[in-house]
Order: C-alpha cells, then sequence, then structure tokens
C-alpha cells in the first residue's frame, strides 16, 4: 500500500515530509514524491525508484515552505515512472493530491474530464481526483467543498490528501472504505496527516483517525472533521503507546501476523476493478490477450517457486476446470534443465510475487527463447518478471514484508481464477448463467475470509498443544493437496518443525508407516467431490494411532466424529476453497512459530526474494 505524510506548522515542511516517508520504506513502494508551497506557489519534486533519489532531487532542487505532503507509491495502475509518481497536478498547478487506494471508475472519469478540457499527464487513476477538485474550484466552491463534491464521484477505496495554493493554509485529508488508514497528528502551532503512525511518531503520539467517508480540515492551528455530506463531526484524540519500529506493524506483533489478517482486504483488492458486474465479465487489461488470442492457446506452463509453485498447482485445476485448457506446472529451478517442448501455441505463466526469483526469470528467459506467449501473477510492479512478460496480471496485495508468503499466495489464487475466468468466457465455454454464479462466489470471498480468520483463537490453542512435536503431515485431495503442500511449507519455513505435504490418496502407498502417536497430522476435508476419501484416510490414520486435525466445512457435524480437532471455514464453491482452506494453515504455522520462540519475519536461511541460484 501506498504511504502518505502531511505537514503544515512553523517548521519546514520538507525535511519533516521526507523523513516521515523514510519511515514508512518498509511498506514497500517503487516511486516517492513530495509537495510543498514555496513564496506562494506549488513546488513538486518526485522520481522513480527509492527516496534515495528524491532525496538527492532535493539536495540539487531544494524546496522550502511550511506546508507540504509527500508520497510512496505501490504502483497500482500505470507503471513506475516520474511522471505517473505522486503529488498529482490540476491543470492550473494550484492544486496537488496524493492518494492511496484504487479509483475503480477512473477510465470513465478520465474521459469524461478530458471532454471538459483537462489534460492529463499521467496513466494514474489517481489524476482523476486532482482534476474534479480543479471542476468545483472552478466553479466557484472553496477547497473544503471542492474536495468534498469530488469525493462523491470516485468508487473503491481511498485515502487522499489535497494542497492547494489557493488556500496555502490548510491540508485535505479523506478517507473512503479500507485503502489503508489516514491518521492526523497533533503538535503544538503545528499539524500531521500520515497513512500510518510511525510517519509521524516522533513529532507527537496525540493522533485523530479519520473513518470511512469522512474528511479532515488541517491547518497548523488544528483540525476539523466533517463528513461527505458537509455535517461537522467531533472526534476524540487518544494517545499512542507504541515506539517507532513497533508501530509499523500497527497493533500487530509481527508482518506476518499482519499480512494474514490483511488478506480479507488485500483479495478484496485482487478483484477490485477487473469484474464487470452489469455484462458479468472479467476484465484483465493488462494481460494484454485478445479473445482471438485466447483461443489460439493450446496449452499452458506455469513456472514458479515455493510457495508461488504452489499455488500454480491449485492453478491447474482452476484453468483447466473454467477454460479446457491443458495446464502442466514446473519448478522454476527445474524447468529450464529438461528442454521444455514449448512453442508460439503455448503460454508460459510465471507467479513470483517479487517479480525477482532468479530461477523463475531464468524459466521466464527460456519460455521466450522457444517462442511462448509470457504472461506473469506478479505483486511487485515494475519488477524484472513484470518487464520481462508479455502481459501481467498483478497481486494487488501491497508490500508483503514477512519472509513466509501469505497474502501474496491467496491473491495468486484469485488471479489464477480470474484467469481461467478470463480464458473461458474467450474461449466460449462458459454461458452467462454461469458465470453469474462464478462471478458471485468471488465476491462473497473477502467476507468469508474475514470470517476464518476470526478463527485465530482455536489456532493458537492448538499450537499450545502441538508446539512439541517434531514431525507433521499434511493431506488434502483434489484442488487441496497443494494447500498441503503450502501448509507444510509454511509450518516448516517459520517453526523448523519437518512437515510434509501429501496426496491422501498416496498414503497407502508409504507413508502411513510413518504414523502413530508422535506424528500429527493435518488433514483438509471440506465437503467436497473427494470428502468420503479424505473421511477415509483420517480413519486409516487413526486406526495406527495418530492424532488428526481436520480443516472441515462449517456445518458438517460428521467430521468431529472422526478428527481430534477440527478447524471450520465456510461453504464456497470447490475452487475456491483453496483460499479459505490455507487460511487456517496459515494461521496455526504463525502461532508454532511464536509458541516455538523463532523469528516469525526473518526465518533462518531465509530471504524474502532468492535472486540467487
Ligand atoms: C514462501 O513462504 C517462501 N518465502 C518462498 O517459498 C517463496 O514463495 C518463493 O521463494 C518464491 O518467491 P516469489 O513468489 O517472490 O517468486
Amino acid at each position: 500500500m501506498c504511504g502518505i505524510v502531511g505537514y503544515v506548522g512553523s517548521r519546514e515542511a520538507t525535511p519533516i515530509v521526507f523523513e516521515g516517508l523514510k519511515r514508512l520504506e518498509y511498506r514497500g513502494y517503487d516511486s516517492a514524491g513530495i509537495a510543498v508551497i514555496q513564496d506562494g506557489q506549488i513546488a513538486v519534486r518526485r522520481d522513480v525508484g527509492k527516496l534515495v533519489r528524491l532525496g538527492a532531487l532535493l539536495e540539487a532542487q531544494p524546496i522550502t515552505g511550511h506546508i507540504g505532503i509527500g508520497h510512496t507509491r505501490w504502483a497500482t495502475h500505470g507503471k513506475p515512472s516520474p511522471m505517473n509518481a505522486h503529488p498529482h497536478l490540476d491543470c492550473t498547478g494550484q492544486i496537488v493530491v496524493i492518494q492511496n487506494g484504487i479509483v475503480e471508475n477512473y477510465r470513465t472519469l478520465r474521459e469524461e474530464l478530458k471532454t471538459e478540457g483537462h489534460h492529463f499527464a499521467s496513466e494514474t487513476d489517481t489524476e482523476v481526483i486532482v482534476h474534479l477538485i480543479e471542476r468545483y474550484c472552478h466553479q466557484g466552491h472553496d477547497l473544503t467543498t471542492s474536495v468534498r463534491l469530488a469525493l462523491h464521484h470516485i468508487e473503491g477505496a481511498h485515502a487522499i490528501v489535497v494542497l492547494s495554493s489557493r488556500e496555502p493554509d490548510k491540508l485535505i485529508a479523506a478517507r473512503l472504505g479500507n485503502a489503508g488508514g489516514v491518521t492526523v497528528g497533533i503538535g503544538h502551532d503545528e499539524m500531521f496527516v500520515a497513512s500510518d503512525i510511525p510517519a509521524i511518531l516522533e513529532h507527537t503520539r496525540q493522533i485523530i483517525h479519520l473513518d470511512s467517508r469522512e474528511m479532515a480540515v488541517v491547518t497548523a492551528k488544528g483540525a476539523r472533521f466533517l463528513d461527505l455530506s458537509g455535517r461537522f463531526l467531533h472526534k476524540e484524540a487518544h494517545t499512542i503507546p507504541w515506539d517507532p519500529v513497533s508501530a509499523a506493524k500497527g497493533e500487530y506483533r509481527h508482518f506476518m501476523q499482519k499480512e494474514i489478517y490483511e488478506q480479507a482486504e488485500a483479495i478484496a483488492h485482487t478483484i477490485s476493478g477487473r469484474v464487470d458486474f452489469e455484462k458479468g465479465q472479467v476484465r484483465l487489461d493488462e494481460l494484454n490477450l485478445a479473445p482471438a488470442e485466447a483461443r489460439r492457446i493450446e496449452k499452458i506452463v506455469i513456472v514458479a517457486c515455493g510457495t508461488s509453485a504452489y499455488a500454480g498447482l491449485v492453478g491447474k485445476f482452476l484453468i483447466e476446470t473454467l477454460a479446457r485448457i491443458p495446464v502442466e506446472v514446473d519448478y522454476g529451478s527445474e524447468f529450464r534443465y529438461r528442454d521444455p517442448l514449448l512453442d508460439d501455441r503455448m503460454a508460459v505463466l510465471a507467479i513470483t510475487q517479487s517479480g525477482e526469483t532468479v530461477d523463475t526469470l531464468a524459466a521466464m528467459e527460456e519460455a521466450r527463447c522457444k517462442g511462448a506467449r509470457l504472461w506473469a501473477i506478479v505483486n511487485v510492479i515494475g519488477s524484472q518478471a513484470a518487464r520481462l512478460a508479455d502481459g501481467v496480471i498483478y497481486m494487488h496485495a501491497g508490500p508483503e514484508i514477512g519472509v513466509a508468503s501469505t497474502k501474496a499466495f491467496t491473491a495468486s489464487l484469485v488471479d489464477l481464477y480470474l484467469l481461467g475466468l478470463y480464458l473461458g468466457q474467450a474461449r466460449g465455454i462458459l454461458p452467462p448463467e454461469q458465470m453469474e454464479g462464478l462471478l458471485k462466489a468471488l465476491l462473497a470471498l473477502p467476507k468469508l475470509a474475514g470470517e476464518v480468520l476470526k478463527n485465530g483463537k482455536q489456532c493458537e490453542e492448538l499450537a499450545n498443544l502441538f508446539f512439541k512435536y517434531e514431525n507433521f503431515l499434511y493431506l488434502g485431495r483434489g484442488i487441496n493437496y497443494p494447500i498441503a503442500l503450502e501448509g507444510a511449507l509454511k509450518l516448516k519455513e517459520i517453526s523448523y518443525i519437518h512437515a510434509e505435504g501429501y496426496p491422501a490418496g498416496e498414503m497407502k502407498h508409504g507413508p502411513i508407516a510413518l504414523i502413530d502417536e508422535r506424528m500429527p497430522v493435518v488433514a483438509i476435508a471440506v465437503q467436497d467431490g473427494v470428502y468420503e476419501k479424505m473421511i477415509s484416510q483420517i480413519e486409516q490414520v487413526k486406526a495406527r494411532g495418530g492424532t488428526v486435525i481436520a480443516v472441515a466445512t462449517e456445518g458438517d457435524e460428521f467430521i468431529p466424529t472422526k478428527a481430534d480437532y477440527v478447524i471450520r471455514v465456510p461453504q464456497t464453491l470447490p475452487l475456491l476453497t483453496p483460499v479459505l482452506t490455507v487460511l487456517p494453515l496459515q494461521l496455526f504455522a504463525y502461532h508454532m512459530a511464536v509458541r516455538r520462540g523463532a523469528d516469525v519475519d526473518q526465518p533462518r536461511n531465509l530471504a524474502k526474494s532468492v535472486t540467487v541460484e
């Protein structure tokens, strides 16, 4: 998610805003910028890349003034570039905006504003906001009213801060939905605005959070609050007990924990702007794939590593079911050594959160040499994989800091489901009534994920029972077999317990010899087409003295008669169950690692992005 900082007071704004942005670097970003009112005019400095580049720009071309805003951008619409970096100016250069979130209806607004004569300087969705504000200022409204009226036009979740040389004594901040927060910091004859508390914690611990559909008018003397109807609000300040580092995690103890709990919001972001409900269609514009080209694809090969490879195994089920295209999945580290049979009738799809995993990039190069079409499902915009691919589907999961991948995994699953729908609709094999049901189930996913994430206490209690065991077996079948692999990987990589994921049907061909009271078994046994088979696997484990933790469907009254412990997930389409069944396994692994005193965010021997072979 993007970082936002604002300042108004008697001190120089630039160093305060710049330092605030540095406190937000942990959030990940690909460009940054600052705007300050200098001698009555708005001065902007912005650049692609890390803050060190913006710092050099500010050294070379300093700006002075007592009111300013700054932004670190995690690109969603429009590649990382100086012109796409925030802040964004209106046509007159008298209004400037920074934003966190996605303007879902920006295409329509952009066209509307262009017909009114507005000129756009960037490819971003954000820029429509500043031109909307300009429209209302031009009609004679004051800045606060203009911002408020503009917000009525934009769809999606947003956090924005506006500055104008027309009214140079104030910042206007606003929050719509949950695209990251907006916090007002209270100083002595100075005030602050930030997306995250760490940016302003060195200046104040007195803060006021904006709730959704609220605005703040902030001057050096204080702040007034109002809702989008213009009604003034009374809001209580409260004191932050955190130190700056822990504040980056909010109320969470680890980044991994924060990212696990962010998944309901991250899944909503992944879906956002890609489903046209009136038409019952999926849009994946950045895939650069016309329906006619989609119809010519005869095979897809998914290449990835680690957790992303397990997402690929789920993707095989999704794409083969929804689009009836044969899918092969291979590890990035293996793919290029087997002289793969590829040609221009095939597509190679790389899945990579970082976009920098060297084995996956090498597989992409191999695919390119053999003439296959190249796609990437990637989280980091502007990363090597994103630049190498012919088309991309961004995860839009926001920066993932914890080494153990969680929200990027579920975002990948949602992207793969969207890809299956897109290819299926392009190939004419998903009739409207079927599409309607598939889209409806997708839309319900963020809420269902939120329900599962309420299971944290139960997973913590299970960890307290099992944290001393040194071996685990994870069993799954069908589309949940890859989730058994992923659950085992989560446990082993952060708690250092040996855990093995296995196709449940294979137990009788050897691994069942391992079962005894020292080898707990996690079995994914939701009510799908292989449920009965999973029940019989659980019975086989129990018959040999094993202990079973089952991940089961809400309302299944039979499973407690078979398993020792049951974690529930809501009913959904079988194709979407992996997005839900993985969540308790993430929480279980997290609490096991905490209970064992392991370094959850920086597990030994591991790196967030494996850029070496
Ligand atoms: C997952 O928890 C691990 N951190 C690791 O397996 C990771 O998924 C793998 O290295 C691939 O990374 P990528 O998605 O950035 O390519």
